[in-house]
């Protein structure tokens, strides 16, 4: 048999060394290279005969993945309509925000449904687990589950004739292989764990859930090398002060990545959020400066969103420009856009933008809406309260139309906005399309004289 030798492997990347240095060459991270035994490999294996691989058309019929529904549809449209089976979902996220909660709840929804689910927990004990279980009310679902971190047991606990259709593992940083002699959580017992269990759920056509935390910097703690290995990522996240969660995903062999799913953490689990637009208006006071709401799309669902914008003096010289939920070099567009095409200086200003909720945007479309909200919040001119604003700014100062606008304004029509401010002139009947559609920053920046000199005549 070989001897074991040991070998330096990135803990960020996975990247394998055969001498230890401070920064991984690989990823660029630092204090990432930990020894760790791996068995060695025989080299020069010699292949023998192998069979002809049977080569096939495009064309043909193609089976469709076999999906279950988890009786969440805010976990199903993540998903792509629902758990495939045979599949293996990778859960991230910080520790503390909901990982075990969103999973124990849809292991109990599937064991309502029928199915037979059995939950591994590698950090809780039968207890804590139960206890969980009572604060969600589920004490009474039929979800099998054991507390064990050792992967051997739960391969062998599923060698036999009855496999379970769903099975969760919480989480794979608590895994470990005997035969490795790394510690669990390093990239060889992760990676070498991972693989058994996707394995396993490969050929009994399970539908597995991983669970995975994730590091400082937003990465599945360990190896990146995990997310190749599953077909689906999800991401759960959160803003801290904020009781809503967004499941996103981040790959996913069985359907779209820019669908996300909303909940809100109670004292008694995680309840679906079926209207976030009202979730994160809910908050809006009435017409103040600064504000304007953007109709945005999240996949295919539309979503309505507060952008906020506070203009203040600045003394320093490099005055200061904080965006929470926004690109930051996108805000430097639209202040140069701004005081370039209509005179508009903010640049001796302290400037601060933030999306209302802890949401992010990343469509270029809120530019509109971010660019009325900054307007507003130097002129201390409102926009009427039940308006909506969106369209993509150039740098010439033209606004162009971006997708999916009937969609964008429905969605609006239906949460009792009246006004909307966008370039093209798609109508929807009982929704006003501003006075006239709004082509360039011009436009808009004319919207708020007019408003400024209603204003006035109001208070002569
Ligand atoms: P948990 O699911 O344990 O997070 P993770 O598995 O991602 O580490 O959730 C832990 C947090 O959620 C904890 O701070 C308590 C809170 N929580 C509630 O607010 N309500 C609940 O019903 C439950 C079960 C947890
Ligand atoms: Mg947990």
């Amino acid at each position: 048999m070989a001897k074991p030798r040991a070998q330096f492997i990135c803990q960020s990347c996975g990247a394998v060394f055969t001498k230890w240095s401070g920064k991984c060459e690989a990823c660029g991270d630092w204090n990432t290279i930990a020894e760790e035994t791996v068995e060695a490999t025989p080299k020069g294996l010699s292949l023998g005969k192998g069979k002809h691989l049977e080569l096939v058309p495009l064309s043909g019929t193609a089976e469709e993945a076999a999906r279950k529904t988890t009786g969440m549809a805010e976990l199903d449209r993540v998903l792509g309509g629902g758990l495939v089976t045979g599949s293996a979902t990778l859960i991230g996220g910080d520790p503390g925000i909901g990982k075990s909660t969103l999973l124990l709840q849809t292991v109990a929804a599937l064991a309502k449904s029928g199915l037979k689910t059995v939950y591994i927990s590698g950090e809780e004990s039968v207890s804590q687990v139960r206890l969980r279980a009572q604060r969600l009310g589920l004490e009474k679902s039929a979800v099998e589950f054991a507390a064990s971190t050792s992967v051997r047991d739960i391969m062998h606990s599923f060698d036999g004739a009855e496999v379970p259709d769903v099975l969760v593992i919480d989480s794979i940083q608590t895994m470990y292989i005997d035969n490795i002699e790394s510690a669990p959580g390093t990239v060889s017992q992760v990676r070498a764990s991972s693989h058994e269990l996707i394995k396993l759920a490969k050929k009994r056509n399970i539908a597995l859930f991983i669970v995975g935390h994730v590091t400082k910097d937003g990465q599945i703690a360990g190896p990146r090398v995990l997310e190749h290995m599953v077909d689906t990522v999800l991401y759960f996240e959160g803003e801290r002060g904020h009781q809503f969660r967004i499941l996103r995903a981040v790959k996913n062999r069985f359907g779209g990545t820019d669908e996300i799913g909303v909940f809100e953490m109670s004292d008694r689990g995680l309840n679906e959020v079926p209207n976030p637009s009202a979730l994160f208006l809910s908050e809006r006071e009435g017409e103040v400066s600064g504000s304007a709401v953007f109709a945005g799309m999240e996949g295919s669902r539309p979503m309505l969103l507060e952008v906020q914008a506070l203009v203040s003096v600045s003394t320093m010289s490099n005055p200061r420009r904080a965006v929470v939920g926004w690109d930051s070099a996108r805000l430097s567009m639209i202040l140069a856009v701004l005081e370039a095409r209509c005179g508009i200086h903010m640049s001796d200003k302290e400037v601060y933008l933030n999306v209302a909720g802890g949401l992010r945007i990343n469509e270029p479309a809120a530019d509109l809406a971010v660019a009325a909200a900054l307007v507003s919040a130097l002129t201390h001119v409102p926009l009427p309260l039940r308006t909506v604003v969106f369209g993509e700014i150039g740098l010439s100062g033209e606004v162009r139309q971006v997708g999916r606008t009937e969609a964008r304004l429905k969605e609006s029509e239906k949460l009792g906005f009246e006004t909307a401010y966008l370039p093209g002139k798609t109508v929807i009947k009982g929704l006003t399309i501003g006075k006239q559609p709004i082509h360039h920053v011009d436009d808009l920046v004319a919207v708020f004289r007019s408003n400024a000199r209603d204003m006035a005549a109001e208070e002569a």
